[in-house]
């Protein structure tokens, strides 16, 4: 059975990580605000100080299966600073697709549904290895995935958690709109709280004219 790596992010896997994240700006219905480009990802998240950090979620082929690996889902984290804690996580992205959320197990009546899930094709060795390309730099198509449900996007925050810690992090943030209650209730799931309902912060940016008024530029 394929297996799902979560690993580090490679300069090369940032044309798959733009692709993704302009998957989950549509899923969030704020496709307008993507501006980054692959060259920005590169520069930013791979130079000598990255201002990003990003785990990709990998789903690996079982041994003898001829297809190559494919990226399935990414994690973009980067340190941030509180007052009142020291270091900290911003999860900014975390994005698993379609076909390959859900965790398989029923936690207590809720289930994911397997007919989500596609099927291996049926397609001979000299098939797969013209359809499927084995760099990173170009799109990682998945026409497989055996595997119901790993729990994918939980894998992903439990390595944030675990990334947090080795780097003497006391919390990880992120934010999530409201109307993705799937979202929030894996959230909360997994232990995290939600600070608008328990302390009522609000989330704020300043951008585009108003930053250049306050600037002066
Ligand atoms: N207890 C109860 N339920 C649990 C638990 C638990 N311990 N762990 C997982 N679950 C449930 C979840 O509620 C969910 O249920 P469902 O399968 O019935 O839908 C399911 O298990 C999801 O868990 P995972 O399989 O670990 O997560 P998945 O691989 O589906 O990834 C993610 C989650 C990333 C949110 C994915 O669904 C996704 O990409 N969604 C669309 C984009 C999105 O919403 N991204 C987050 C935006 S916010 C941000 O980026 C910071």
């Amino acid at each position: 059975m394929a297996s799902v790596l979560i690993r580090e992010a490679k300069e090369g896997d940032c044309g798959n990580i733009l692709r993704m994240i302009r998957e989950l700006a549509e899923y969030e219905k704020l496709s307008d605000q993507v501006k980054i480009s692959e060259e920005a990802l590169r520069a930013d998240g791979f130079g000598e100080n990255p201002f990003f950090h990003c785990l990709v979620a990998e789903i690996l082929p079982a041994p003898g299966e001829p297809q190559g690996s494919c990226m399935v889902g990414y994690g973009l984290y980067y340190f941030i600073y509180s007052t009142w804690t020291g270091r900290n996580i911003y999860l900014e992205d975390i994005y698993v697709k379609p076909e390959y959320r859900g965790t398989g197990q029923d936690w207590g009546g809720k289930k994911s549904s397997p007919h989500r899930l596609p099927h291996l094709l049926p397609l001979n060795r000299s098939l797969w290895s013209f359809l499927i390309p084995f760099s990173s730099d170009k799109p990682s198509f998945c026409f497989f995935l055996p595997t119901s449900g790993q729990g994918i996007g939980s894998k992903i925050i439990k390595k944030v958690a675990e990334v947090a810690l080795d780097k003497g992090c006391s919390q990880f943030r992120l934010a999530v709109l409201d109307w993705n209650k799937k979202a929030m209730d894996l959230y909360k799931a997994l232990g995290a709280r939600d600070l608008t309902e328990a302390e009522g912060w609000h989330s704020f940016r300043f951008e585009g004219e108003a930053m250049r008024e306050l600037a002066g530029k």
